[in-house]
């Protein structure tokens, strides 16, 4: 029987490396929820939606109706526009982390994400995911790392993909981020009660993945 399996935590923790690795060895389908928020946060940006320290809160609320999103081949497209290429810089993680704090972006995006769990076979990451997208979920992990080593994993992230980085500016990026995240009034980063934490910070990826698969095969009764 199939399981939907919820990979929350703080930001650059690996969470979507183990989880797609998690999903290809399940035979499962990866869902980024962080990506929808990020397609939300461009949307606001291309409507010219934020102000210098808010959002257009009213307009944006008449106008999310008309955001469709769905994954194609891994990307997120933004009503039928392939725009992975447009919400993986910092830039596009701070307009998500703004329009993450409105109620009513994460009803319409949770409703989403719960639809597309339904028939279970889902590996979904995020920060809500086991605790309000599947509170259900029979696996949860909660990863985490210290933040100098998730800066510095952000930091070479970031020149991999050629774009321009200073690591302190990360690091700077990065607490905003978690603070952020931890202290909104809607759905802050919280680890479940049922949820396993993984301090990845000494792991290296295969030790992270054995374990994580161990996990898997003892939930899913696949030993
Ligand atoms: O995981 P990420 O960096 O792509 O997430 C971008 C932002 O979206 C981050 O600030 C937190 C927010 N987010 C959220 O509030 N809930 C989720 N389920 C996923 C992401």
């Amino acid at each position: 029987m199939k399981i939907n399996i919820a990979v929350d935590g703080y930001s650059s923790c690996g969470k979507s490396t183990i989880a797609k690795q998690l999903a290809q060895y399940a035979g499962y389908t990866y869902i980024d929820s962080g990506a929808m928020y990020r397609a939300v946060g461009l949307f606001c940006k291309r409507n010219n939606l934020f102000t210098s320290e808010s959002i257009d809160e009213n307009r944006l609320r008449e106008i999310l109706p008309s955001v469709r999103l769905s994954f194609q081949n891994g990307h997120i497209c933004l009503n039928g526009e392939d725009v992975e290429q447009y919400i993986r810089t910092l830039e596009a993680g701070d307009w998500a982390s703004k329009v993450s704090t409105l109620g009513f972006v994460r009803a319409y995006l949770v409703a989403e994400q719960q639809a597309m769990g339904k028939a279970k076979g889902v590996v979904m990451d995020g920060r809500d995911i086991g605790t309000v997208v599947f509170p259900q979920a029979e696996l949860k992990l909660f990863l985490t790392a210290k933040p100098e080593v998730r800066a510095e994993r952000r930091y070479k992230e970031l020149l991999e993909k050629g774009i321009k980085a200073d690591l302190q500016e990360v690091l700077k990026e990065l607490n905003e981020r978690d603070w952020r995240d931890t202290h909104r009034k809607e759905s802050p980063l919280v680890q479940a009660k049922d949820a396993l934490l993984v301090d990845n910070s000494d792991m290296t990826p295969q030790q992270q993945l054995d374990y994580v698969i161990r996990l898997f095969n003892q939930t899913a009764n696949r030993d």
